[in-house]
């Protein structure tokens, strides 16, 4: 073999490393949701809040990791998703996004930083953006705080809508029973989800409402609507990361499908371990030096 051979096939599978490396980094943006909604191709949205847990995700090929104000609950043990601050969020989604490689990564604007008031809520989703490298930023309620949106969009900042049962709005329904049952209230949210799209929203999240609902608000946009407890019929699903492992035990709808029993897998591998070391098992001579 010459030397010109052998440089001619170091180029050529070069060049293919190169075009695999694109393809398998190949990023998760507004647009391939997008397309994705058009081919009809089901997106897949899990929440994370820590880099070894996105790092998992990622490596699994989601789509969209949000970075839920949930943490609040699973991450802080409070009641609510209320509490929750901008610079709890912030921590969360720097640590997301060092893990992140593939997928588009959406932020939860906190309750409080963001309603009544488009001028704050824009400096919040600003602090988001400059100091997590996130892509997005996702906020509760429909018409009322359109002219956040409106604000928010106009500096270039993505924007993914979320109705239905808005968890920072627990203490104005009382109870988190499905939401839009009756016609004024389903009437409502299609309205609200039709302003959303108008104003530039790239997705928009539906949580517990009836399946014909959204349904019927899937096929009315055209940006991608991502359910969790909307039925089938919308262009993607999304559900809290340690509700589907098995993590927390106490939450239990009817829409929570689980994939793990994780905490009775850790809890068994603690009490292993504590017995090991009780007991002079652990560590043994091959784990010493
Ligand atoms: O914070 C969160 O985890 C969410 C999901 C329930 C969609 O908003």
């Amino acid at each position: 073999m010459t030397v010109f051979s052998v440089l001619i096939i170091n180029f050529v599978s070069l060049k293919y490393d190169i075009m695999a490396l694109h393809e398998i980094v190949r990023r998760v943006t507004t647009h391939v949701l997008h397309e994705m909604k058009l081919k009809g191709e089901k997106i897949a949205m899990l929440t994370a809040y820590d880099y070894s847990m996105a790092r998992i995700l990622d490596e699994a090929g989601i789509d969209i990791i949000l970075v839920g104000d949930s943490a609040s609950n699973v991450m802080a043990g409070h009641d609510t998703t209320l509490p929750i601050t901008l610079e709890q969020m912030i921590n969360h989604a720097g640590s997301v996004v060092r893990a992140v490689k593939r997928a588009l990564i959406v932020v939860d604007l906190p309750f409080g930083t963001y309603q009544g008031n488009s001028k704050e809520a824009l400096t919040s989703a600003i602090r988001i953006m400059k100091e997590t490298g996130a892509h997005a930023v996702k906020m509760e309620g429909g018409q009322e705080i359109q002219e956040s949106v409106m604000r928010i969009l106009s500096a270039g900042i993505p924007v993914m809508g979320h109705l239905g049962l808005t968890p920072q709005s627990i203490h104005k329904f009382g109870t988190y029973v499905v939401r839009a049952r009756d016609e004024k209230e389903a009437q409502k949210l299609v309205e609200d989800a039709h302003i959303l799209e108008e104003t530039g929203c790239f997705g928009l999240v539906l949580e517990k409402i009836p399946a014909s609902l959204g349904q019927k608000v899937a096929k009315e946009l055209k940006i991608p609507v991502i359910g969790i407890g909307a039925g089938p019929d919308v262009d993607g699903q999304v559900l809290v990361l340690h509700d589907m492992l098995g993590i927390t035990q106490e939450f239990s709808p009817r829409f929570l499908r689980r994939y793990h029993n994780l905490h009775a897998e850790i809890k068994g591998a603690v009490q292993n371990y504590i017995q090991d070391v009780r007991t002079l098992q652990f560590p043994d001579e091959k784990e010493q030096y």
